[in-house]
C-alpha cells in the first residue's frame, strides 16, 4: 500500500528572523567567516551553555577533530567512546593515531554505558568522549567522579542535545572540551555548521588557530604546524543567531512532540519508546525512537520500509562501531561484542521528529505505525 501524504523525517522551522539577518549579510556584503555574526553566534551560543568561549566551524563533525588535536592526543594514547554512536566520533580519533576503546550502551537511556567505563582504563587513557544520543544526556555525575579520580580529560559530544541539561547544568558545560552540531536536524541549526565551547583561554586559542589554517601569528602565511579551514560563514552564522532566539520555544516543541507521541504509542507492548524522564533529566526527543521487541517479525529496516511506502519518512539507528568494516580494516574491535549496541542497531529507527511536524503529521506517523505493526 502507498500513500500520497509525506510527513517528512526532519524539516526545520526558519520563519524568525532567520531571513532578516541573512538580508543583512547580503546588503552589508560580509558573507565570509569574518563578519559580525559569527563572533554575535560565538557569544551567544557560549553564554547559553554558560562557557566562557565559543569557536565556530563548518560541522559538528570537525568540531571533534578540532578538539582531539587541541587536547594533543595521538599516538600511544587511548580514549574512551561509545560504540553506539557516529562515526563523526571515531574518525577523528583515527585520523590522529589514537587508539578508541569502546564501552557498550545502555538498554533504557541509548547512551554509554557509564558502568563500563572503569574496566576500560589502562595506563594510556587520556580521555573519555561523551556523546549525548537522541535526548536524554549521558549520566555525568559519575562519569565526572572517573575522570576526576583518573586525571582524563573529557570531550563532550553534545551535537544532538542543544539546550538540554543535566541536573540543571547545560550539556556543553561538562567537557575540558565540548562540541555542537548545527545541521538541518538540529534545534539550532545554520544549514551546516558548529561549534566548540570551552573556558580555558589558551584550549580556545588553539582551537581558533586549528580552524583557521594555523595562520601565524606572529605573521600571516607563516606556519609553526598545520590546521584546517574550518571556518563558519556569516551567512550561516546568521541563521545560528536567529534559530538560538528561539532556541526554548524549539525545546517546548520537542518535548510536546515526544509526548504525544508516547500518548499515542503508549499502549504497543511490542515496541520500546524514548524513557520520558530519569532521576537527572526530562528527555528533549531530539529524534523519537522506537526499539522493535524480539517477537516483532520484521526488523526495523522493513518497517522503515513499509512506512515509506505510506509517505512516513524515517532514519535507521546509529551503526555500532565496533561491527563498521571501516575500522575492522584496521584491525580494530576483533572479537567484541557489545550487545545492547548490536540489538538497537538492528531493531531501531526514528519517526519524524523536525521542528515543523504538526500535531496531524504525529497523528498520522503514529497511525502508520500501529498499521504496520498489525
Ligand atoms: C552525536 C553526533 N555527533 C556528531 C555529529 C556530526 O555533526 P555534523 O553532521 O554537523 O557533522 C552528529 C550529527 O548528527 C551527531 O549526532
Amino acid at each position: 500500500m502507498t500513500s500520497n501524504r509525506t510527513v517528512p523525517v526532519n524539516e526545520p522551522l526558519l520563519d524568525g528572523n532567520e531571513r532578516r539577518y541573512l538580508d543583512d549579510c547580503i546588503t552589508s556584503g560580509w558573507i565570509s567567516s569574518d563578519g559580525p555574526y559569527v563572533r554575535r553566534f560565538e557569544n551567544e551560543f557560549a553564554a547559553r551553555v554558560g562557557r566562557k568561549h565559543g569557536i565556530a566551524v563548518c560541522n559538528g563533525s570537525v568540531a571533534i577533530d578540532v578538539a582531539v588535536d587541541a587536547l594533543r592526543l595521538g599516538p600511544g594514547d587511548e580514549v574512551i567512546v561509545p560504540t553506539f554512536t557516529i562515526i563523526s566520533c571515531l574518525a577523528p580519533l583515527i585520523r590522529a593515531g589514537v587508539t578508541p576503546v569502546l564501552v557498550d550502551a545502555d538498554p533504557l537511556t541509548w547512551n554509554m554505558n557509564v558502568d563500563q567505563i572503569e574496566e576500560k582504563i589502562t595506563p594510556r587513557t587520556r580521555a573519555i568522549m561523551v556523546v549525548h544520543i537522541y535526548g536524554l544526556p549521558v549520566d555525568m555525575d559519575p562519569l565526572l567522579d572517573i575522570a576526576l579520580r583518573h586525571g582524563l580529560r573529557i570531550i563532550e559530544d553534545a551535537a544532538e542535545m542543544h539546550g538540554q541539561t543535566y541536573r540543571e547544568r547545560p550539556c556543553g558545560s561538562f567537557g575540558d572540551v565540548s562540541t555542537f552540531s548545527f545541521y538541518a536536524n538540529k534545534h539550532v541549526t545554520t544549514g551546516e555548521g558548529g561549534m566548540l565551547v570551552t573556558d580555558d583561554d589558551d584550549l580556545a586559542d588553539r582551537c581558533r588557530l586549528l580552524r583557521n589554517l594555523a595562520f601565524g601569528p606572529p605573521r600571516r602565511f607563516v606556519h609553526h604546524e598545520f590546521g584546517w579551514n574550518f571556518r563558519m560563514s556569516n551567512i550561516q552564522a546568521a541563521l545560528g543567531v536567529a534559530q538560538l532566539e528561539r532556541l526554548d520555544e524549539f525545546l517546548a516543541r520537542k518535548r510536546r512532540m515526544g509526548a504525544r507521541y508516547t500518548e499515542l504509542l503508549g499502549d504497543i507492548d511490542t515496541i520500546s519508546l524514548p524513557v520520558p524522564h530519569t532521576d537527572y533529566a526530562d528527555n528533549v526527543y531530539w529524534v523519537y525512537g522506537i526499539v522493535l521487541h524480539d517477537e516483532v517479525k520484521p526488523d526495523a529496516e522493513e518497517v522503515m520500509r513499509l512506512l515509506g511506502n505510506l509517505g512516513v519518512g524515517t532514519r535507521p539507528f546509529f551503526w555500532p562501531m565496533h561491527q563498521q568494516p571501516v575500522l575492522r580494516e584496521l584491525g580494530l574491535f576483533d572479537g567484541e561484542r557489545y550487545p545492547v549496541a548490536e540489538r538497537i542497531a538492528t531493531r531501531g529507527f526514528y519517526l519524524p521528529s523536525g521542528m515543523a511536524l504538526s500535531d496531524d503529521d504525529i497523528a498520522y506517523a503514529a497511525a502508520s505505525l500501529r498499521q504496520v505493526l498489525r
